[in-house]
């Protein structure tokens, strides 16, 4: 306790990992920190060097640490998702950015390097997050960003309106009509859970948007199609398509983009885990009226 009996930053800390742990959080101690960062507005270091003396625990801690012990997303308490360089404003209505994201952005920003003026598209951009990445990191990038749901639009138009990205409220299926064959990339983040699959953790199952995540179709792969399909529109003849997916998806979409014979160099890429996450490949055909017809053949599947 604290002269005022308050109890110590390090005791509420201590208390607040064990609260959490308790309700299943699974990094307990990492959020009980964050959360006090969160309300003392210092980082990391800051922090524990503070909890070293006898600091008291800040106002409204313990609220937010039973909100977090509802399982309520941290990122949601705290208004921010970190995405490689960019603190992005979030809340309900909009898929919280995950880290494996980051490493498909990478993927991209590699594609890019020595183009001076590329042109970029993202299908599907939640927060903005793939968006805004690249429109931060490559300079001299003209970027486009699609969302469907009003509520993501929302927190992607606050996101990406500051980094000069052109955002569509529209449905990737048939976004960007008037720039078709244009792009030099596309890339997405599409929804790709199968119906039945609903996920385990209450973070996601409660407070991810069911349209952030189901697919649609009994596996899942409504969306992911239609975004290659959409690619193959949009691309420059030689442009780069690059799609996130789930681990056991990869040889489905793989083969899929190889049934329309649109594509060469299909690859799949692993995450920071090394498990396989995303899906790449470059466009090999030039008429549009050819990719919009074997295009569509994608969605028979
Ligand atoms: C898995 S989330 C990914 C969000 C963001 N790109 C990211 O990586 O964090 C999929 C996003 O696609 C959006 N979406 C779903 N169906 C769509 C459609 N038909 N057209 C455009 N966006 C769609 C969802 O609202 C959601 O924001």
């Amino acid at each position: 306790m604290t002269a005022g009996n308050r109890p110590s930053l390090a005791e509420a800390v201590r208390e607040a990992t064990a609260v959490l742990a308790a309700a299943g959080v699974p990094s307990p101690r990492v959020d009980a920190e964050l959360l006090a960062e969160h309300l003392l507005g210092v980082g990391l270091g800051r922090l524990r060097a503070l909890m070293l003396g006898d600091s008291p625990a800040p106002e409204g801690y313990a609220d937010l640490v039973a909100e977090r012990a509802q399982r309520i997303p941290l990122q949601h308490i705290t208004g921010v998702a970190h995405f490689r360089y960019l603190e992005l404003s979030v809340g309900p209505g909009v898929f919280i950015p995950r880290p494996e994201t980051e490493s498909v952005v990478q993927l991209v920003i590699d594609r890019l390097q020595g183009m001076p003026h590329p042109k970029v598209v993202d299908l599907g951009t939640g927060s903005g997050a793939i968006a805004g990445s690249i429109a931060h990191e490559v300079p001299g990038a003209e970027v486009y960003a699609v969302e469907y749901s009003e509520f993501a639009h929302a927190w992607a138009a606050k996101n990406l309106l500051p980094l000069g990205v052109h955002l569509v409220r529209g449905d990737l299926r048939d976004a960007l009509p008037e720039h078709n064959g244009t792009f030099d990339v596309v890339v997405s983040n599409p929804p790709y859970i199968p119906a039945e699959a609903i996920p385990n953790e209450p973070e996601v199952a409660l407070h991810d948007p069911p349209v952030a995540l189901y697919g649609g179709g009994a596996d899942g792969m409504e969306l992911p199609t239609a975004a290659a399909a959409s690619a193959a529109r949009l691309l420059v003849p030689g442009g780069y398509f690059v799609m996130e997916h789930a681990e056991v998806q990869s040889q489905w979409i793989a083969a899929m983009l190889d049934r329309t014979g649109l594509w060469s160099e299909v690859q799949t890429h692993v995450d920071l885990n090394g498990k396989d996450r995303a899906t790449s490949a470059v466009l090999a055909v030039s008429d549009l009226t050819t990719r919009g017809l074997a295009a569509s053949k994608t969605c028979d599947k």
